[in-house]
């Protein structure tokens, strides 16, 4: 008896593993709240890290100054790259056209080419790959978003107040 219940047991576990591991019942992730919680932040800082402002100070150029901003800024663009990956998952690709991991590799591409820029320390070319990030998400956005949004300054022309 008490073997007959362990190996029910053991059935049930087993089911329940490989339940979990077929693709088709990997339930959807929600997109937007990862984009806001961990994508959106991320791009953030890398944008934030070199900026052209134009106030009533005059125009200068915001760019990191010490080794510690420096890597927060290469910090930045890996947890781009580590969004990208996450995103070709099932929980986040499933359903979506081919374009979808099109789209998630531009990214991680695009935050590789960011992360060499901010190791190099030079800020035009964080300014450059900055940009290049952006067209990707507007990219991908422009096939997956329900409706149109704005995301946070355009790092070619932003202004502060
Ligand atoms: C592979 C496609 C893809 C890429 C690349 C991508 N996004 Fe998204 N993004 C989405 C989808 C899908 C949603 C959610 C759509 C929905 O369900 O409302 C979303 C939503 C968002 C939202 C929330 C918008 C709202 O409705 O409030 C933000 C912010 C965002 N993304 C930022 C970014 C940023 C910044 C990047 C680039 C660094 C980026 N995304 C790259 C697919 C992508």
């Amino acid at each position: 008896m008490t073997r007959i219940r362990a190996a029910g047991a053991a059935a049930i576990l087993i089911l329940s593993i490989s339940s979990c591991a077929k693709p088709e019942e990997v339930k959807p992730a929600d997109a937007k709240a990862y984009m806001i919680e961990h994508v959106q932040p991320a791009a953030q800082n890398y944008w934030d890290a070199v900026q052209y402002v134009s106030d009533e100070k005059g125009a200068r150029e915001i760019v990191p100054t010490n080794a510690e901003e420096w890597n927060r800024t290469v910090e930045a663009a890996r947890a781009l790259k580590q969004s990208a990956e996450i995103l070709k998952q099932p929980a986040y690709a499933a359903n979506r056209g081919t374009d979808w991991q099109d789209f998630a590799e531009g990214l991680a591409q695009a935050a590789a080419r960011a992360e060499t820029a901010a190791q190099s320390h030079e800020p035009d070319k964080v300014l450059e790959a900055g940009g290049t990030l952006y067209n990707i998400c507007t990219a991908c956005h422009e096939i997956y978003l329900p409706t149109p949004v704005r995301l946070g300054p355009d790092p070619h022309n932003s202004t502060q107040q």
